[in-house]
C-alpha cells in the first residue's frame, strides 16, 4: 500500500536496544551465582564460553552512560536466574537482587525504561539436572521465581518480558544450546517442555498482574512472515503448515490460551503432542498479556515436502534458517533476498509484512525487542569503527516500522539487537551486532575497552529526531 503521507512514530515512542544476560554480563561464577545450562554446555569449537563475555556485571555503569549518551528510552536485558536463585529453587542471593537494583536505579537515573526479560536461553543447570521443562517442577520454580523478581523489582520495573523466544528452543535448541547436539526422537519431549513453558508464561503474567497491577507483560518469541516459494497451491499450504507451527503456535497460546488447530493437527500426526492435564487449559486462558513482544531478524520461504521426500534432512538450521519437515513444509532460500556475512536473508519489507501479519491477528500493541545485523567489525584508525552496512540494514527496517504504523500497526518501541557488542549464541564474539565496539576477540580478553561505532552516533540522532532522521 502506499501512503502520500506517513505518520510520525508516537511522541513516547520507546527507542532502545536489548542484549541478553548470559551474552553480556560475564561473571559466570560470581557473587554467588550458579551456573546455568549456557555456562555448562559444549562450547562450539572456535567460539568463546560465556565466562567473561563482555563483562557487563562489572561495566555497568561504564554502558548505562553511553545508552544515556544515545538516548536510549528503554534498555532491554535479562536477568539470570542463576545470579537470583543459584540453583532454581531455594534461597534468594541477596548479592543477585543488589546488581539488578544497582542497575535498574542507574537506567531510572537517566530516564530510561528497564524492558526486563525474565530468561532468556539461560535455565539454570541445577533444574536442568533434574529433567528441565520437562519436568512440572520447573514450573513451579519458574514462577516462584517470577514472583521474587515482582517482589524486588516490580516497584520500577514496568514493562516484563516472560521468555525469550520460546518458538526457538523448541526449533532450534542444538543452535542455541539448549537442547544438546545430537539427541534423537526428542521432539515429544520438546513438545511436552513447550506446554509446561505455556504453563509457566500464563501463571507468570497471572501473577504479575495481581502483584503489579501498574506493570505489563508480554511473551517474546521469534516471529517472521512465511512466504509460499512460488504461487503453487501447494507451496501455499507448505508456507501456512510452517507459520503455524513457527509462530501461532505460540502466540495463539500466549494471546488466546489455546492450541492453533494446523499446530495441534500436525503434532497428534507425528505423534508428539503433550498430554494435557485437567484444569490446565483454564489455566493458559487466563494468561492475558498487555502486549506482543518479537524479534524480527529476516522472513522465511517455505515449499512443498512430500511425505516420500527422503532427500529432506531435519539437521541443522537456526533462528532464521529452517530446513524443514518431512511431509509438512521444505525451508528454501529466497532469490529476491540478500543475505548477510553470516547467511540470514535481509529483508526489511517483510518486517512490514509481520508487523501487519501480528497485528491483524492478535490486535495488541507491539514492541520489537530484537532486529539488526551481525557483521565482521574492523577498528580502523583513530579508534573508528564504519559500520556503514549496519545503519543501512537498521534504516532500512525503521523506513519499514513507519510505514507499518502508517498502515494502522500499534508499534510501541524497536529495541535492535544489539545496545553493545556481546557473543553471538553460536557463531562466537565475531559476530558482532553493538552499536558499542567492545575490544576484545574470540579468546583475547584485551581491555575490553568501549568504543563509540559509526551507528552509535546515527542512532542517538535517529531517537533525538523521533525516526524523522534516517
Ligand atoms: C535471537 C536471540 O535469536 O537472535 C539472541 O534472542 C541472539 O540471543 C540473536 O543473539 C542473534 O542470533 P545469533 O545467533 O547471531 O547470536
Amino acid at each position: 500500500m502506499f501512503h502520500r503521507n506517513l505518520k510520525d512514530f508516537p511522541k513516547d515512542f520507546l527507542w532502545g536496544a536489548s542484549t541478553s544476560a548470559y551474552q553480556v554480563e560475564g561473571a559466570y561464577n560470581e557473587d554467588g551465582k550458579g551456573l546455568s545450562v549456557q555456562d555448562t554446555k559444549d562450547v562450539i569449537p572456535g567460539t568463546p564460553d560465556f565466562n567473561v563475555s563482555s563483562d557487563h556485571y562489572h561495566h555497568y555503569k561504564e554502558d548505562v552512560a553511553l545508552f544515556a549518551e544515545m538516548g536510549f528510552k528503554t534498555y532491554r536485558f535479562s536477568i539470570a536466574w542463576t545470579r537470583i536463585i543459584s540453583n532454581g529453587v531455594g534461597e534468594v542471593n541477596k548479592k543477585g537482587i543488589e546488581f539488578y537494583n544497582n542497575l535498574i536505579n542507574e537506567l531510572l537515573l537517566y530516564g530510561i525504561e528497564p524492558l526486563v526479560t525474565m530468561y532468556h536461553f539461560d535455565l539454570p543447570d541445577a533444574l536442568q539436572q533434574k529433567g528441565g521443562w520437562s519436568n512440572r517442577e520447573t514450573v513451579d520454580a519458574f514462577v516462584n521465581y517470577a514472583k521474587v523478581l515482582f517482589e524486588n523489582f516490580g516497584d520500577r520495573v514496568k514493562y516484563w518480558l516472560t521468555i525469550n523466544e520460546q518458538n526457538m528452543m523448541i526449533l532450534h535448541g542444538a543452535a542455541i544450546g539448549t537442547v544438546s547436539e545430537g539427541a534423537k526422537n526428542i521432539q515429544k519431549e520438546l513438545y511436552k517442555q513447550n506446554h509446561n513453558m505455556m504453563l509457566a508464561q500464563a501463571r507468570t503474567m497471572k501473577l504479575c498482574h495481581e502483584i503489579c497491577p501498574n506493570c505489563k507483560i508480554g511473551p517474546a518469541p521469534n516471529i517472521t512472515s512465511i512466504y509460499p516459494a512460488s504461487s503453487k497451491p501447494e507451496d501455499i499450504l507448505a508456507a501456512n503448515n510452517q507459520s503455524s507451527i513457527r509462530n501461532w503456535l505460540y502466540l495463539d497460546m500466549a494471546v488466546h490460551g489455546r492450541y492453533n488447530p494446523i499446530a495441534w493437527s500436525y503434532m497428534v500426526e507425528k505423534g508428539i503432542e503433550p498430554t494435557i492435564e485437567e484444569g490446565e487449559m483454564d489455566i493458559l486462558k487466563g494468561a492475558n498479556p498487555d502486549f506482543i513482544a518479537f524479534n524480527y531478524y529476516c522472513t522465511g520461504t517455505a515449499g512443498e515436502s512430500k511425505i516420500d521426500d527422503t532427500e529432506l534432512s531435519t539437521q541443522g538450521g537456526d533462528q532464521q534458517i529452517s530446513v524443514g519437515d518431512i511431509g509438512v513444509y521444505k525451508g528454501v532460500s529466497n532469490p529476491n533476498l540478500q543475505k548477510t556475512e553470516f547467511g540470514w536473508e535481509i529483508d526489511p519489507v517483510g518486517f512490514r509484512n509481520t508487523l501487519r501479519e501480528v497485528y491483524e491477528r492478535y490486535a495488541l500493541p507491539i514492541i520489537i525487542t530484537e532486529n539488526g545485523l551481525g557483521a565482521y567489525d574492523k577498528v580502523e584508525e583513530n579508534d573508528t569503527i564504519n559500520d556503514d552496512y549496519r545503519i543501512e540494514y537498521l534504516r532500512k527496517h525503521i523506513e519499514q516500522a513507519r510505514l507499518a504504523i502508517t498502515d494502522g500497526v500499534d508499534l510501541r518501541g524497536y529495541c535492535p539487537w544489539s545496545a553493545i557488542d556481546l557473543i553471538s549464541t553460536h557463531q562466537g564474539f565475531k559476530k558482532r551486532y553493538g552499536f558499542i565496539y567492545v575490544n576484545r576477540d574470540e579468546f583475547d580478553l584485551k581491555d575490553l575497552r568501549r568504543i563509540r561505532k559509526k551507528s552509535f552516533f546515527w542512532y542517538k540522532n535517529v531517537i533525538k529526531t523521533n525516526g524523522k532522521e534516517l
